[in-house]
């Protein structure tokens, strides 16, 4: 097939190779690359294949013996030594290359970054350094020598040796081709060190360009942390005595686990009070720690082939969301996991590009770094620990390292190990890795005589190319509470593995109050015939914190869906946030998640489920109109909470003063619907953090207004470009709809918008397309502008273009008009000459 990569064509690499050396000579316009590779073969008879890609060959030796073009074939994807001339023993290969690091603007490989090197090589960028087998499964010995003047030289491992214009590391772990690194430039070091608990001592440094030492401190610490909870939560140590994380400004991605050298976007890295926000410091210490645990999670244990990426994405996002839980509030944690998981994952698994945990097919393996990879396989990993209990997963997890330490493995060799751990028959569990959708469960109940019957049924609509969806095995958690708020039945978890299926509660002295799905036990849609009194009442009474939010979430969604219709509002929901808001006891944070209501996107999401076609406008003025009767009718209570929720003293990002700040935000979205700004004003005038700043001007650019606000923060702030990255998000994502894109491209036009860089992109045009109704606009201009930026970005960038192509992926939800104008967009896109794979398979998919 024509470019498609297949699960089932895999086979094993017919060579091994123990170890590898490079020597790099580096230079902008051409860096000389010179490898050498112990080989054994594995299999008689076999020709070896490199990949290789933009590289200009220099040299080619075999056993020091200099091949001729007519020995070996070369073409755009690599290069090929026939079997025929192969030893049939051990042998050394030899290749130079010539690459050029600054005219690389796909950011794979090897590249520059404001006068750095760096690389990045996951999944397939290794091939753009040099003739290799790149792939996973093929793990050998790195030896690296870096020559360059520049002072500071990176690489893999533990340092051999240095001296003026050079540098050499070895790296002592075997691995795969996408963990190697290199970074060469003027770096600064913010220095600590740990101490293993079984004494080895290691030093960490965050290396990030002179002028930004004094943001790194957050990051050490977050670093530090990290490496004392995955020993104690998974008796996991670090095994060299360096760990380096450097910050670079152009990345594609979030961050990278290369071992012993982690590449981190400067957004994931950088922190002070004055220029980042609560939600930023969550978010760099969650990164953090998840390219720390794919040390053991990734590396030591690695992937056999790209299909199975979630085998290390989903259970490191799992640690890093449990590590997150662990050291903030938990409750909250998992509130804002499943929010994200639904804004994302559900959206995926709903249209076009829907597919399983586990592929088994791509074109371009970079457009599967997706929410279902690493979300829902983080809700996977959460299943199975539900399912096998606290003790069950460590045991389990115990035992794949144990067995697998120094392999590449595969989701089957997961899988046996629970089944082994357990005894379990894990078989059906094993669809949520192979098939794609969400699961729908609808549940009903009767009460009779003491007992509560609770009748499950389970669907999962059909996802492109699968249409037979058996049921899956699913961890229900349920606990029952009693009318007067009591928990009569604590948490138990009721396992579903059939279409459909009754469980039965006895005993009972008066009919429960049901409350399912507790912690969202499954990454499943719950449909369940309630009246609004009843959820209601589990916001106030339900022990468990996901489902008292889920409660009030549901309300508030119900409502608004109504009101799109062009219904009124209910007023079990009104009171209810009455109730919340007055609640002092409740957590902050908590009170604050409950007060944001369904963005709408979310909104549009419901209704076309249900079968209507959502109106981008009437959600957007449902939205709004409900914020200002909650704002009327809860004023008073309202401006109190604002006033009691300022934080004094000097800034902290725990989790305690950011529930403060978040309530106090929550409050003033609603009070600025009726205030005319007032207090958003004011607030943004005296913030002294960043999470205020932009927090009260975010407000105040939804409202249609901050023009002068607008103004003094980039005079502020011109020079530090993540901030800015804040200010034209604000104005891509929350201009009111009707002069979005032309807010949007008249900030894309201006000449200090650098483009190329992938944060900068991401925040205008990532922006709009969040922008519901700025980007589905009726007459189709936001789909036209965003479409013109694509096709502008992907000769540069393929990956982040195809990446930033999802905000695609609703467009058939919308009406007759609206999907004309998507559709030519996407027409305009697929037509383009020279097009990128990476783009080009999205584009398709998008439009199939
Ligand atoms: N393994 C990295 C992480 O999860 C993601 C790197 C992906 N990069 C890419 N170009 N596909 O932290
Ligand atoms: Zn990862």
């Amino acid at each position: 097939m024509d470019g498609v990569t297949l699960l089932s064509d895999y086979k094993p690499y017919p060579f091994e190779i123990a170890s590898v050396s490079l020597i790099f000579r580096l230079d902008p316009a051409a860096t000389r690359v010179l490898a050498t590779l112990d080989v054994t073969p594995r299999q008689p008879g076999a020709d070896m294949v490199l990949q290789g890609e933009d590289l200009t060959l220099i040299s080619l030796s075999l056993d020091g013996r200099t091949l001729a073009p007519g020995d070996y074939l070369l073409d755009e994807t690599g290069l090929t030594l026939p079997a025929a001339g192969l030893p049939a023993g051990p042998f050394r290969l030899q290749t130079e290359v010539e690459i050029a690091p600054a005219a690389n603007t796909a950011l794979e490989g090897l590249y520059m970054s404001n006068g750095m090197y760096c690389t990045q090589c996951e999944a397939e960028g290794f091939r753009h350094i040099t003739f290799y087998p790149d792939r996973p499964d093929v793990m050998s010995r790195f030896h690296v020598r870096i020559e360059s003047d520049l002072p500071v030289l990176l690489s893999n491992g533990n340092p051999v040796g240095q001296g003026p214009g050079w540098a050499e590391w070895d790296d002592p772990w075997p691995k795969p081709a996408y963990l190697f690194a290199l970074v060469a430039g003027d770096l600064r070091a913010t220095s600590g060190s740990f101490t293993t608990r079984s004494g080895r001592k290691v030093d960490l440094n965050i290396w990030v360009r002179p002028g930004d030492e004094d943001r790194c401190d957050f990051a050490l610490g977050a670093l530090a942390r990290s490496m004392t909870w995955d020993e104690e939560a998974y008796g996991r140590e670090y095994d060299l005595d360096l760990f380096n994380i450097v910050a670079v400004d152009d990345f594609n991605m979030g961050a990278m686990e290369n071992k012993g050298l982690n590449i981190f976007n400067s957004k994931l890295v950088l922190a002070s009070p004055e220029t980042a926000t609560d939600t930023d410091y969550e978010r760099i210490e969650a990164v953090i720690a998840h390219e720390y645990f794919h040390n053991w999670t990734g590396n030591r244990i690695t992937c056999r082939d790209w299909f199975q990426l979630c085998l290390k994405e989903g259970l490191t996002v799992y640690r890093d969301q449990s590590f997150t839980r662990d050291v903030r509030l938990g409750g909250l944690k998992r509130i804002e996991d499943v929010a994200a998981l639904r804004a994302r994952q559900f959206r995926e698994d709903a249209g076009p590009l829907a597919h399983p945990p586990r592929p088994d097919r791509y074109k371009e393996i970079n457009n599967f770094y997706t929410a279902t990879v690493y979300e829902k396989g983080a809700e996977v990993v959460g299943m199975l620990a539900t399912l096998l209990g606290p003790e069950g997963y460590r045991a389990a997890l115990d035992l794949y390292f144990d067995r697998h330490d120094g392999q590449a493995c595969t989701i089957e060799d997961w899988i046996k190990v629970f089944e082994d751990a357990s005894g379990r028959d894990l078989s059906q569990f094993k669809l949520w890795y192979t098939q794609a959708g969400t699961p729908k469960l609808t549940v009903s109940e009767t009460y009779a005589a003491g007992t509560l019957t609770l009748d499950v049924m389970q669907m999962t609509p059909p996802t492109p190319g699968e249409t037979e969806k058996p049921p899956r095995h699913i961890p229900l958690a349920v606990g029952l509470l009693s009318p007067n708020g009591d928990e009569v039945v604590p948490t138990v978890v009721l396992e579903l593995t059939e279409t459909r299926q009754s469980f039965r509660f006895e005993g009972l002295s008066a009919r429960p109050v049901p409350s399912i799905l507790r912690g969202f036990s499954a990454p499943v849609i719950l449909e369940r015939a309630t009246t609004p009194a009843e959820q209601a009442f589990l916001l106030a009474h339900d022990t468990d914190p996901f489902n008292r939010w889920e409660a009030g979430r549901t309300l508030a969604r119900q409502t608004l869906m109504a009101m799109a219709r062009g219904e009124g509002a209910q007023l079990d929901y009104l009171d209810a946030v009455g109730r919340l808001i007055a609640d002092d006891e409740a957590d902050p944070g908590f009170r604050a998640a409950c007060l944001r209501l369904p963005g709408e996107d979310e909104i549009a999401a419901a209704l076309f489920a249900r079968g209507d076609t959502p109106d981008p406008e009437a959600i957007r003025v449902a939205r709004r109109k409900l914020m200002k009767m909650l704002a009327t009718r809860h004023g008073a209570a309202l401006s109190r909470v604002y006033d009691s929720c300022a934080v004094a003293g000097p800034y902290s990002p725990d989790a305690g003063p950011a529930g403060r700040r978040a309530l106090r935000l929550a409050t003033l979205a609603l009070l600025t619907t009726e205030d005319g700004g007032a207090r958003a004003a004011a607030l943004f005038a005296e913030a002294t953090n960043m999470t205020e700043s932009i927090g009260a001007l975010n407000l105040l650019v939804a409202e249609g207004k901050g023009q002068g606000q607008l103004a003094g923060f980039a005079a502020r702030w011109a020079a530090d470009p993540l901030v800015m990255d804040k200010w034209r998000m604000a104005q891509g994502a929350l201009t009111p709809p009707e002069d979005a894109a032309e807010t949007v491209a008249r900030l894309a036009a201006a000449p200090e918008f650098d483009w190329k860089n992938p944060n900068r992109f991401r925040s205008l045009l990532g922006g709009f397309a969040a922008n519901h109704a700025g980007f589905h606009r009726a007459d189709g201009a936001g789909y036209a502008l965003y479409a013109d930026w694509l096709l502008r970005l992907d000769p540069l960038n393929p990956q982040t273009a195809a990446r930033m192509s999802t905000a695609f992926e609703t467009w058939r939800r919308y009406d007759a008009p609206r999907q004309a104008h998507a559709k030519a967009a996407l027409a305009r896109i697929a037509a383009t000459p020279g097009l990128s794979r990476d783009l080009g398979e999205m584009v398709g998919r998008l439009a199939g």
